[in-house]
């Protein structure tokens, strides 16, 4: 069936949903059309928090990236957790091999692994709490200040953590290629051509743009604090599907998108987040495919720091 105009998919969409009980979580990095479809919209925590509670549903199509998907299944293993693009991975997760990470644990048998939630289930099944970038602070801090401690994959939440809670956790060298990019000169001039702008800055980004920030925190964090805000406008440096949201529940507000490194595009985009599109939400709960499917060993592995991480947050 060809199905092309949007409002028509919207409409198949909530019929598909009514009729297999299914609900819909995005990201608030997916294209605008698929955060309108939505049941519910948040950062990593909140999509985890969501879909442990979910009642009465017996699918989940999760629009994000895959760990997210693995994530909900761990969390929902009885619900059909559906992904839009199977492809659509995370170079982050992928920065950490779950092998390569064993052997940097096995090299410090005396250390608690704290591992950020993009991840492979393989790295999570060998963690003993996870972390969201919107409690991981919290989550570090109910450790004992001189506790011995792995963190990993972000070299720059990790960082972050270490700053903020004056912690020395070893860290595990990954990062995220499209965090990464943002460059602290490009924002300094953006940052003198708006004066008055506050400076929304996630964690994965690098240390000299965290400290030139009016607030570093998650998805969510960056949009309580600009809805909260009484300035009008805000330096926006995280990837640009954020923007979407910010500019619905601000209409009033000025958002700026940070530029990355390497040209003047005025925005950063995740490819992996992007390849989500309304089309294959629509494909993937007519055919109920791509269909998550996990490891049952790993699953009940990684079901403990998981639901760690929901206990603490
Ligand atoms: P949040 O948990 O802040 O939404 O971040 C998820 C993510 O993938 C950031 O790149
Ligand atoms: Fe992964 Fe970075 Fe994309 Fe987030 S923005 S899903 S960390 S690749």
């Amino acid at each position: 069936m060809s199905v092309s105009n949007q409002s028509e998919l919207e409409d198949k969409i909530k019929e598909l949903k009514k009729k297999k009980k299914a609900v819909i979580l995005a990201h608030y990095y997916q294209r605008g059309a698929i955060q309108d479809v939505a049941d519910y919209i948040g950062d990593s925590l909140a999509l985890a928090q969501i879909a442990s509670g979910l009642k009465d549903v017996e699918i989940i199509v999760l629009c994000g990236v895959h760990f997210m998907g693995e994530t909900a299944k761990v969390l929902c293993p009885d619900k059909k957790v559906l992904i839009p693009d199977m492809e659509a991975g995370c170079s982050l997760a992928d920065s950490c091999p779950a092998d390569k990470f064993a052997e940097f644990i096995a090299a410090h048998p005396d250390h608690t692994v704290i591992s950020y939630v993009n991840t492979s289930l393989g790295v999570k099944a060998l963690t003993d709490v996870l972390v969201t970038s919107g409690n991981a602070r919290k989550i570090v801090e109910s450790f004992p200040k001189d506790a011995k401690l792995i963190f990993g994959p972000d070299r720059n939440l990790g960082d972050y953590i270490n700053r903020i809670t004056g912690r020395e956790m070893l860290l595990w060298d990954g990062a995220c290629h499209v965090h990464e990019q943002f460059s602290g000169e490009k924002l300094m001039e953006l940052k003198r051509s708006h004066p008055e702008a506050k400076v929304l800055v996630h964690p994965e980004c690098k240390r000299p743009l965290q400290m030139m920030a009016d607030v570093v925190g998650s998805t969510a964090v960056l949009l309580k604090y600009a809805k909260e805000s009484d300035a009008r406008e805000f330096i926006v440096v995280t990837e640009s599907g954020i923007l979407h949201q910010m500019q619905k529940e601000c209409p009033d507000k000025t958002f700026i998108p940070a530029p990355p490194e390497e040209n003047g595009c005025g925005c950063k985009e995740c490819n992996y987040m992007k390849l989500n599109t309304l089309e294959k939400v629509y494909r993937c709960l007519e055919e109920e495919s791509p269909e998550i499917v996990v490891d049952e060993e790993l699953a009940r592995k990684a079901l403990r720091p998981i639901q760690r991480m929901l206990e603490l947050s």
